[in-house]
This record gives C-alpha cells, structure tokens and sequence, in this order.
C-alpha cells in the first residue's frame, strides 16, 4: 500500500425520517440559507414542502437557486455565486442528486474565493476556502453527498471538469433518506447503479501491491449492488432495495475503499469529454465506455481483471487462461449492464465518428493535467481506438 492520511468530515445522516436533522444542524451555520435545487423533482415528490416547512420552523432567510441542470453548467454556478454575495448566503442547502451537489460545492468554493470560479474547476488553484453546505440527497449514484469532488461543465468551451479540496468542498452533512430516491425514475435509477460500479472500477485497477483488504470491500460493495440491481428495478418503490444500493453509492465513492492507492479513473476521463462535447447522461457513457476500456487494457494485468470478474460472475475457467476468462467476464459485466437497460453503443445516443478526435484531445489533455489512467496509461491513440470500437 502507500502511505495514507483519511479524513472525511462529512456527517453522514442515514436513515428513514432522518429530515428532521435540518432542525438541529442548520442553526451552527448561520441564518441566510441558500436552497439549491434541480428541474423541480422535488417539487413534484414532495420533498421541496417538506425541507422548507423545516426551515420555517428555524428563524432564517431562505433565497432560491432552482433548475441546475444533469451535467451542471458553469453558467448556473455563476448564477449561485451571484446570489450569495447580493445575500449574504451563510450556508447553502442542496436537495437533488451528484448535479445539485457539485454545483453546490463549485458555488460555495467560488463565492469564498476572488478571482473566476473557473480557475477552481480548471484546477489553476486550489480552493482553500468554501462557505459551509448540507445536502439532502435524492439519487443514489455519485458519492458526491460524501466526498469534496465536483464535476461542472464548460458549455462555451466544451470541457468538462472533476475538480475538489478535500475538507473544504466535503459537505458539513448529508442527510440520505432511502425514501426520498423511491420516486428516481427507472433509467435513472439503472444508471446510477452503473454509476457506482464504474467507481468500484476505477478504484479496483490500480498497480499499488498489497491491497487485499480493499479488493474484498471492492468486490464486496460489486456483489451487492449485481444482487439488488435487478431486484430493484423489479419493485421501484422497495425500500429495502433502496437502502442497499443508497448506502451502495455512497461507500462506492467516500473515499473508504480507496486508502494506500489512487486508481485508474481514465473511462471517467473519457465519459466527461464525452458529455461535455454530447450533453448525455453520465452512466449511461460509462456502460458503453467502461468494457471497452477494459478490453483495450486486459494485457496490462490480465490476473487482477480476472479477479474481479470471477467475484462477480461465474465463469467456468477450465483450460482457460487468465486473459480469456477476463474477457469473458467483461463480456459478462456489459451483457449485465444491458440486461438491466444500460445502452451499450456510442449509436445508442446518436453519436457517431465525427466528433471523437476531438473527444479523444479533451480527454487525453485531462488525464495528463488531473493526474488519471494510472492502472495503464493512455494516450490519445489509445483513447481514440476505445472510442472507436464504443460507436
Ligand atoms: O433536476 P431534477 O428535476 O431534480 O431531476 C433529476 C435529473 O433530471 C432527477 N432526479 C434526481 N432525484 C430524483 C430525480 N427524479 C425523481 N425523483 C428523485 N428523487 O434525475 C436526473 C439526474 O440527476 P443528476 O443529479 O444529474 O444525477 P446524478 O446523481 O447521477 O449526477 C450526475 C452528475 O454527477 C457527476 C456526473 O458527471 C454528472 O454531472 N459526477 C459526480 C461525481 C462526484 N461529485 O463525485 C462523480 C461521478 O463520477 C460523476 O462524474
Ligand atoms: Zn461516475
């Protein structure tokens, strides 16, 4: 393992009426509260009446930012920068899912900071400082609820960012109701189950020795999210299948399974370049990206692919070698994706050859500036083949 120092200052709220937190944990910040909210599900499912009834019951202002946008927009962070500086924005409250979160954490870091917010998001500098934020999370996927990551879109340049400070972008807590993500509708609850695998993934293929304990939570958080994924989508509204795979996503991507390694992250690379150029759902990249990624890199370390495939699938191994049987199992982890409802094809979302030298540019750039493809490093040929063979 490498050396390691874990710090997560995140309160983790889990549980069934757990809203009720707000009361006691709002008040420590300050009374100028900023709502931050999506397209308005929340309005729909009820939840919006129910965090401002708890809000009312406090003596605070409340000022709103609604409509930040699945793959949030620099332009809309700007907006939530704007609104904290006219009001004198204490603490920030996000209620949505990864979107509502990392526009958040991008408004909170770029209010508390001079200069252009896009310095942050672009990585120049780092934040060093935030205004404080809760989040009432309502779509498990991300991890975003847990950790200080935050990925924003540049609509007027196309790029596309994961940027973080670790203590500083952490949410102050995050209150996970397994109730509030019954209303995720069906492909976005399968895409946020690809979501938090494809995190497991890119953790798991690293080349740090010694990591046995954290393969096993790998494949341990893998087993119980291809165990619950089907059964979920079969009843939308259980709630024990929520619980699993709300809790699922966040230990995906706390930063619990990743101590003594940094891992891989270059299909995340790909899929952001991806959707910064096509504005398509993130998972929904990932599954087709993610098993080509995987095939273009079996050579590197056929023996820890395997691995992984064999705690997940069973696959007869006779006479086979150890690239064979992990192809298979990648065979087998797509064959899932797309059993579940996954799009397995760049055609899928209309993409076709026209744009992927481009896509393959941004992508290669970020992997070399944020530090990603650390299992087998790729350049741009070889981002350009992965491509390629996902049309
Ligand atoms: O906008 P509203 O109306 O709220 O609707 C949302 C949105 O349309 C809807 N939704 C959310 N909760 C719901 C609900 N609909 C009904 N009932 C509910 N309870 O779902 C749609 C998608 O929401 P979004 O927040 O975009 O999804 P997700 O949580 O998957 O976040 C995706 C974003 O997170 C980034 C992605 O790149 C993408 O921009 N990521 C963030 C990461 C992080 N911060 O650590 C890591 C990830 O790898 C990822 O890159
Ligand atoms: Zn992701």
């Amino acid at each position: 393992m490498n050396h390691f120092t874990y710090h997560n200052p995140t309160k983790l709220i889990f549980g069934k009426n757990q809203l009720d937190a707000l009361k006691q944990e709002i008040p420590k910040y300050g009374k100028n509260i900023l709502l931050v909210y999506g397209g308005g599900s929340i309005k729909r499912n009820g939840l919006y009446d129910q965090v401002v009834k708890q809000l009312k019951e406090l003596d605070v202002t409340i000022s709103e930012l609604s409509g930040v946008e699945p793959n949030p927009r620099l332009s809309t962070v700007r907006k939530g920068i704007e609104i904290c500086h006219q009001e004198n924005i204490d603490f920030l409250l996000a209620v949505g899912g990864g979107s509502v979160i990392d526009c958040t954490k991008a408004i909170v870091a770029g209010a508390a900071y001079d200069g252009d917010v896009w310095d942050i998001i672009n990585k120049k500098v780092t934040a060093e400082e935030a205004l404080p934020f809760g989040t009432v999370l309502t779509l498990a996927a991300t991890g975003s609820e847990m950790n200080p990551d935050s990925v924003i879109t540049n609509w007027e340049t196309n790029e596309k960012y994961v940027w973080g400070s670790p203590g500083v972008t952490h949410p102050a807590f995050s209150i996970l109701d397994p109730v509030h993500t019954m209303s995720v509708p069906r492909d976005q609850t399968i895409y946020g189950m690809v979501d938090m695998m494809s995190h497991v993934f890119e953790q798991y293929f690293h080349n740090v020795s010694n990591t046995k304990l954290q393969d096993r939570m790998c494949f341990s958080v893998l087993q119980t999210v291809i165990e619950t994924a089907p059964k979920l989508l079969e009843d939308l509204e259980s709630y024990e299948h929520r619980e699993t795979i709300l809790y699922s996503g966040t230990i995906a991507l706390n930063g619990t399974l990743q101590m003594g390694y940094f891992g891989d992250w270059a299909s995340h690379t790909i899929e952001h370049a991806v959707s910064a150029v096509y504005d398509i759902p993130h998972a929904g990249g990932l599954a087709v990206l993610f098993p080509n990624w995987m095939r273009h890199v079996v050579d590197h370390d056929a023996e820890r692919m395997m691995r992984v495939m064999l705690a997940m699938f069973d696959i007869d191994t006779t006479g086979k070698t150890d690239k064979e049987i992990a192809l298979e199992g990648v065979d087998k982890l797509s064959a899932f994706w797309s059993s579940l409802g996954a799009p397995s094809r760049l055609a899928d979302y209309e993409i076709g050859e026209d744009r992927l030298e481009e896509i393959a540019e941004i992508a290669a750039k970020e992997m070399q500036h944020g530090g990603f493809s650390n299992f087998r490093k790729l350049n741009k040929e070889d981002i350009l083949s992965i491509l390629k063979a996902s049309l």
